[in-house]
């Protein structure tokens, strides 16, 4: 198999963790026999925005449409680019324009990670978050009037289709059928947002129809929210719209120790488009430059990418051996270590 991938380390820490990615990426593949060819990237960065006056160039997309997958590290840098302009600058593009109307972000909780929550233990936390990734709450339809007076009003409409709520609810109820406790949950808001989440409800139940095999629950998003904290054994998938989804994403990883740990994957599960895998993490300016930071989470999403292109026996690999260093050592000082970047990511990789 051979395969090619945009790699852009972006800003921060994205230049700190993706040499581990690579480091193990590299092993992963002489051993299972993939051939990664690798075109390394310096746009969709803030350093390129200080020379250019923008993210990326404006052949962006032809550079990037041939490519299998991109991995990413991170985007922004609020000391000379405004956040809102990296972000919607970079990887946001990405997301709309590719159609990576998927952001999927494994739950875990691990040997060896102090878990927030109380009297949890490995194994006990072990969930996915499908957000929709393209449409719902996140638009750019609406706009203020009577500005600044004490009549100002401002509106901003949400937009759900049945074509982008049908193809997240499908991926999500497949991917509840590729696991062992074949459970959907279905975040909502029906009780109180009562024009667009009854109509998500009734879609839900739509495609159930389809899949006898799993069983589903409809959770309104405040309750769903404290179950995440209080209850975090009973998920299995979740899915939800693009803003429940995104805080979702952020809660779920929280309560499994730290941020540093967290992968997360942008996908086009059709192949239409490049798909984006990317640590949940931003650059991190607090930490930068001291080669400390933690390398799972982009270590993870490149194994999340190999998984996406079909090499399962390669992502398997990197998540054991990620798995037995966080339980062993050496971490990294976000989980109590000492360890550097480096050291952590030549330890996992000397496993796989
Ligand atoms: P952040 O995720 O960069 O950092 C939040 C906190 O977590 C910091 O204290 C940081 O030191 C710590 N942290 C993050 N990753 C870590 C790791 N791998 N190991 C150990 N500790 C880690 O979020 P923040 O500070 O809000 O944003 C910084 C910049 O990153 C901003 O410009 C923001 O827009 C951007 N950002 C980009 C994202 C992306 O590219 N997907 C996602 C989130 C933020
Ligand atoms: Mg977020």
């Amino acid at each position: 198999q051979s395969f090619n991938i945009a790699v852009i380390a972006g800003d921060g820490i994205g230049k700190e963790v993706m040499p581990e990615a690579l480091r193990a990426l590299q092993v992963a593949a002489e051993r299972f026999n993939i051939n990664l060819n690798y075109t390394p990237i310096e746009w969709a960065s803030c350093d390129y925005y200080q020379q250019h006056g923008q993210m990326m160039p404006d052949d962006w997309k032809a550079q990037l449409s041939g490519m299998d997958a991109i991995l990413f590290g991170a985007a922004g840098w609020p000391e000379t680019v405004p956040d809102h302009i990296s972000l919607w600058g970079s990887l946001l593009k990405f997301r709309r324009e590719f159609d990576q109307y998927i952001n999927l972000r494994p739950v875990r909780l691990f040997e060896g990670v102090p878990c927030p929550l109380a009297g949890r233990k490995a194994g006990d936390i072990d969930f996915y978050v499908v957000r929709e990734n393209t449409e719902g709450e996140y638009t750019n339809l609406g706009g203020r009037i009577f500005e600044g007076t004490e009549r100002e009003v401002v509106i901003q409409e949400s937009v759900f289709t049945r074509y982008g709520t049908d193809r997240v609810l499908k991926y999500a109820f497949e991917l509840a059928q590729s696991r062992a406790r074949n459970h959907l949950t279905v975040a909502t808001k029906s009780n109180g947002i009562a024009i667009s989440m009854p109509w998500w409800d009734e879609r839900a139940d739509a495609m159930a129809a389809h899949y006898p095999d799993i069983s589903i629950d409809k959770q309104h998003i405040d309750i769903l929210s404290a179950r995440f904290v209080l209850q975090p054994d009973r998920f299995d998938v979740v899915v939800a719209s693009n803003l429940f989804g995104d805080i979702l994403s952020d809660l779920g990883p929280a309560c499994t120790g730290t941020i540093g740990l967290a992968p997360s994957a942008n996908l086009n599960p059709e192949g239409l488009f490049p798909s984006l895998f990317e640590p949940v993490h931003g650059s991190a300016p607090d930490i930068y430059g001291q080669n400390i930071a933690n390398p799972v989470a982009m270590i993870w999403s490149a194994a999340l990418m190999l998984n996406f292109l079909g090499c399962t026996e390669a992502h398997d690999a990197m998540l054991n051996a990620i798995e037995t260093v966080l339980a062993k050592g050496p971490r990294t000082p976000d989980l109590g270590g000492t360890a550097s970047t480096t050291e952590m990511g030549e330890a996992i990789a000397a496993l796989i």
